[in-house]
């Protein structure tokens, strides 16, 4: 039997569901965490068994069994410690936003070409189930020629929130808040759906928590195609309140909260089909994956990628010069709001 991939994780935040995925992967075993907390390494020494614990990302780096790290710290250390893993022989897994900046990303970058390692980001809702039919229906031309996009993440965040991660809702941590860490999800679905941005013009606020970034923005986006979308992003929406993914175009509409699908109209389609999608995926993952079990969702089908490319010798499916135009468009959201003029991208 050939060797199981070696998987570690640092930061054991959300990094605990890299942990989960590891652990229970058949081609990977986990064989240790990093945190600075002791708590946290307590607590996964008791839920993985046999775990090795680290409080020094340095130290742990030097473990030979250690093929792939997933990288789960706060946004602003990501290239930090992805280019020192990378620089020491690592495969690496990052957390969604490949890092705050453009710069710092284009370092990950930089150095996966320097030493032909793997390199994946987590942007999971590409992943949902239905996502699948619709980015063949936006690329195929069923829907036609793209027209508008409506995009809005009115989600909610208590103070508590920001004030128990210490890092969040900070310009040097964070990079940003309700759009820079919540919402740079449904960014990445929108270039992905939409394509090239061209130019954004926005406005940003803190409405109703004490921090120093955003907790609203709301933007024009203007696409290379010619396609309008609007983008709005908030922590402020009591109780959290939809994740819109709306997309209109000359043959068709296409509507989504969260994974779940809300309309599919297709100019001359049948009611059949209508009905057929509604009724797969209008129960989000629930349904669709419950009709496909190979439709693992989450974090989990990206830590089994990374662990696969490895193997196979070949690209993850979320690749960093992906993830990095995500990255680009809040930060251009950014400039505008503080600007008050239009960034082009
Ligand atoms: N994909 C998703 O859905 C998703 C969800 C939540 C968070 N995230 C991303 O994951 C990252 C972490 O977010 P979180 O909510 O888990 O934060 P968190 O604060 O809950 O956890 C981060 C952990 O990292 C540890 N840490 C910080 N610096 C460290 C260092 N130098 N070495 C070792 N450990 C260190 C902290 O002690 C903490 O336990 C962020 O980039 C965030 O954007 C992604």
């Amino acid at each position: 039997m050939t060797k199981k991939i070696g998987y570690a994780v640092v930061g054991l935040g959300v990094g605990r569901t890299h942990c989960d995925a590891a652990y229970n992967s058949q081609n990977a075993e986990l064989i240790a965490v990093c945190d600075l907390l002791d708590e946290k390494l307590e607590s996964a020494k008791k839920a993985y068994n046999g775990v090795l614990t680290y409080k020094s990302f340095e130290e742990m780096l030097k473990n030979p069994d250690i093929d792939i790290f997933s990288v789960c710290v706060p946004s602003g250390l990501h290239a930090e410690l992805a280019v020192l893993a990378l620089e020491n022989g690592k495969h690496v897994l990052v957390e969604k936003p490949i890092d705050i900046t453009v710069e710092n990303a284009i370092k990950i970058e930089n150095a996966r070409i320097k030493t032909g390692l793997k390199v994946g980001v987590i942007h999971q809702n590409r992943f949902n189930a239905v996502m699948k039919p619709v980015k063949e229906a936006v690329d195929g031309g069923k829907i036609g020629k793209l027209i508008l996009g409506s995009f809005a993440v009115k989600w909610f965040r208590d103070q508590n929130y920001y004030d128990n991660g210490g890092w969040r809702g900070t310009w040097e941590m964070d990079g940003g808040g309700s759009l820079m860490n919540q919402a740079v999800h449904t960014v990445d679905l929108m270039q992905w759906l939409m394509g090239e941005v061209h130019s954004v013009t926005s406005v940003m606020g803190v409405y109703n928590h004490k921090i120093e970034t955003e907790d609203l923005t709301v933007s024009i986006v203007k696409f290379k195609s010619g396609a309008v979308a609007t983008f709005t992003s908030s922590t402020c929406c009591y109780p959290g309140v939809c994740t819109d993914i709306q997309l209109y175009g000359e043959k068709g509409s296409i509507e989504i909260d969260g994974d779940a699908l809300k309309l599919w109209k297709i100019a001359g389609g049948d009611n059949f089909e209508e009905n057929e999608m509604l009724e797969t995926y209008g129960t989000g993952n629930g349904m669709a994956a419950a009709l496909d079990p190979k439709l693992i969702l989450g974090h989990a089908v990206q830590v089994e990628d990374i662990i696969s490319a490895v193997i196979e010798n070949r690209e993850p499916l979320v690749v960093p010069t992906e993830a990095i135009k995500s990255v680009r468009i809040v930060n251009a959201i950014y400039e505008s709001a503080k600007s008050g003029k239009e960034v082009f991208l």
